[in-house]
């Protein structure tokens, strides 16, 4: 494949400054190999509203957040549970990059998905959504995973995960996603 600026994208479901999905991005971005490279995508709230009637042309952030994602050879996605689901604006996103049918951001795209939430669960029924929904859009969704739960206490200063367990099962994560890009994309050149 060709040069990006990082093989690894890496999207959080949470627009809080504080967001412990973005922190776990972190987390799991420092365990990617710096000769694939990560980058964190920073730019979800500036998608707007999903509108079918501008999707052959869509709004200038839209148009970036395609290109980063086309310009990535793999995506890893943490999410945070809303209600029992993944946010409004992560869903919104991803409907955007799924548009228009047959030409999905989206379709065959190596993803790992992930999160954090402050219950005993860490975000698995917003994982499970989040799965379903990258499937119908045409991504190809690793059978892998990281539920972070209590995550107002997971981190330590350095932003790693502070049970060991969890930094294993997340460096796990990376490795999966890392192995399974690279058998179907080849070496990918970082810039
Ligand atoms: C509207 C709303 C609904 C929520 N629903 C759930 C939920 O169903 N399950 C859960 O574990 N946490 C729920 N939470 C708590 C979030 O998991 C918590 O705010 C989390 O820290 C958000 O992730 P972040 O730290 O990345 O921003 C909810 C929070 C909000 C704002």
């Amino acid at each position: 494949m060709g040069t990006t600026t990082a093989c690894v994208l890496g999207i959080s479901g949470s627009l809080r400054s504080a967001s412990t999905n973005t922190a776990l991005l972190r987390a799991a971005g420092a365990l990617v190999d710096p000769a694939i490279g990560f980058r964190l995508w920073d730019e979800l709230a500036t998608i707007p509203p999903f509108d079918e009637d501008h999707e052959a042309e869509p709004p200038d952030p839209v148009l970036r957040m395609r290109e980063a994602i086309d310009g990535a050879a793999a995506l890893v996605i943490a999410t945070p549970e809303y209600n029992g689901s993944i946010p409004g604006q992560l869903k919104n996103a991803l409907d955007w990059a799924s548009r228009p049918y047959g030409d999905s951001a989206l379709t065959g795209k190596t993803t790992a998905v992930i999160g954090a939430s402050p219950s005993d669960y860490g975000a698995t029924w917003a994982q499970d959504a989040l799965r379903r929904s990258l499937e119908a859009a045409g991504a190809h969704v690793l059978d892998t995973g990281v539920a972070v739960p209590r995550s107002d206490e997971a981190f330590d200063a350095d932003g790693r995960l502070a049970d060991a367990a969890l930094h294993i099962e997340l460096g796990e994560a990376v490795w999966t996603l890392t192995t399974a890009m690279t058998e179907k994309e080849g070496l990918c050149d970082v810039r």
